[in-house]
């Protein structure tokens, strides 16, 4: 499929937007201060906090697994078996989300967790974080997925 172009400035700070790659969710979240402190908080509780066994791009292996730390772009896809999971960004939007998640998403197919930056939790069926495509930054605010 043909890389597809995203203006990342229409997307609010603390909102995403969804664009398709390949036949693929991409997710482009917009993560506030609040939201990129969240990653460290949950460190002790990932499978895999430092990406070793994930999927993605070496400029975003890091902490906030993307280029720019506001901006998380990853597939929307559960490396369980591949159900799309859904964004929980409030405390207690829904039932079975402990009081003390920061937010993050949620499967509904079997219930993995993963946090703002797509890592998922422990002891969930997914084994792995959500894959990061392969992007770039034509400019400030334009990025390059694909
Ligand atoms: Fe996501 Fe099974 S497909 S938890």
């Amino acid at each position: 499929g043909a890389p597809v172009e995203v203006d990342i400035s229409k997307v609010p700070p603390g909102e995403m937007i969804v664009v398709e790659w390949r036949g693929k969710p991409i997710w482009v979240l917009h993560r506030t201060p609040e939201m990129l402190e969240s990653l460290k908080a949950v460190r002790e509780k990932l499978a895999d906090p430092d990406s070793e066994k994930s999927i993605q791009p070496p400029y975003a292996k890091n902490e906030h697994r993307s280029i720019k730390p506001e901006f998380l772009i990853v597939e929307g896809v559960c490396t369980h078996l591949g159900c799309s999971p859904s964004p929980k960004f409030q405390v207690g939007e829904a039932s079975g989300i402990s009081a003390d998640w920061v937010g993050g998403y949620l499967c509904p197919c079997h219930g993995s967790m993963f946090d703002l930056a797509g890592r998922v939790f422990k002891h969930m069926p997914a084994p792995t974080n959500l894959p990061v495509p392969p992007h770039k930054y034509l400019t400030e605010t334009k990025v390059l997925i694909g």
